[in-house]
């Protein structure tokens, strides 16, 4: 049960994915960036563990992912897909700067899900051809170091701008207690949420009893 004046807004499932899914790409940004700068390189001096690293922490990234999917909430995880996806007129309003209720994530946060979810998947994409390339040098491609490379740098803009909603700007940085304990103040839901929070309050479609639904 949640504190009186706070409404839940993470599972357990959800938290779990994002914490997951931070903690690798800390781990892999980190021994990226000793693959990637001659500086670090040689200040490490162990190229090969820091590669097996990276490597391995990919991997375990995936199937931890993979698991939690299958013994997590995953009718909850679908749920969440969906509001992510949606971009409704007041998304595309408040995406030109005007003043619009947000859903459960607001636009720029959709955006960031959807850029996430892509950059995972060409993340991987491209780390296994480096490393198929290496045995099979027809699947050695330019390009791929390129891409590689390309994304690790918007990811990085992208989780500077992150960071500083997360942890520092103070109108946003209650998300962090939503992110950790799962709950948030129902004030702070209702200024940047309104929609989600007014939408909690009404029974969802299925839930209405079918006899009551058929009634003038
Ligand atoms: C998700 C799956 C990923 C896989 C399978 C993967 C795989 C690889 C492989 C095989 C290499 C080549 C290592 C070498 O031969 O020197 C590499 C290099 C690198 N990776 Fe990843 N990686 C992944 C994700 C990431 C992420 C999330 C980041 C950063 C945010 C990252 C940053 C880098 C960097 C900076 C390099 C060095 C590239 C260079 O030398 O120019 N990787 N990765
Ligand atoms: C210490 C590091 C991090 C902190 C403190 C943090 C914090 C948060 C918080 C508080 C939220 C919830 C915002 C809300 O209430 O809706 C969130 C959501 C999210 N985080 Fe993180 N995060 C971190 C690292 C990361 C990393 C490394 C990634 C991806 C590479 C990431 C991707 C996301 C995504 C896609 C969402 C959902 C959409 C959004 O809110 O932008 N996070 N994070």
């Amino acid at each position: 049960m949640d504190k009186p004046g706070y409404i839940r807004r993470f599972s357990r499932t959800e938290r779990t994915v994002h914490w997951v899914h931070a903690a690798a790409f800390f781990v892999l940004l980190g021994s990226g960036l000793v693959l990637y700068l001659p500086r670090l390189s040689e200040l490490v001096s162990r190229r090969p563990l820091v590669k097996d690293v990276h490597l391995y922490t990919a991997i375990a990234w995936a199937a931890a992912l993979a698991l939690i999917v299958v013994v997590g909430d995953r009718r909850g995880l679908r749920r969440t897909m969906r509001e992510l996806e949606l971009f409704d007129a007041d998304d595309r309003r408040w995406l030109l700067g005007r003043r619009a209720p947000q859903g459960r994530f607001n636009a720029g946060q959709k955006l960031n899900a959807a850029l996430t979810a892509a950059f995972a998947f060409l993340f991987a994409a491209s780390g296994f051809l480096l490393w198929y390339g290496e045995r099979d040098t027809r699947f050695r491609f330019a390009s791929t170091i390129l891409l590689h490379d390309g994304l690790m740098y918007v990811s990085l803009v992208l989780l500077v701008g992150h960071l500083y909603l997360a942890l520092i700007y103070p109108a946003t940085r209650h998300a962090l207690r939503g992110m950790t304990l799962g709950s948030v103040s129902e004030d702070w839901a209702t200024e940047h949420h309104a929609k989600w929070v007014e939408g909690r309050h009404r029974p969802e479609p299925e839930t209405v009893p079918k006899r009551a639904q058929t009634l003038p």
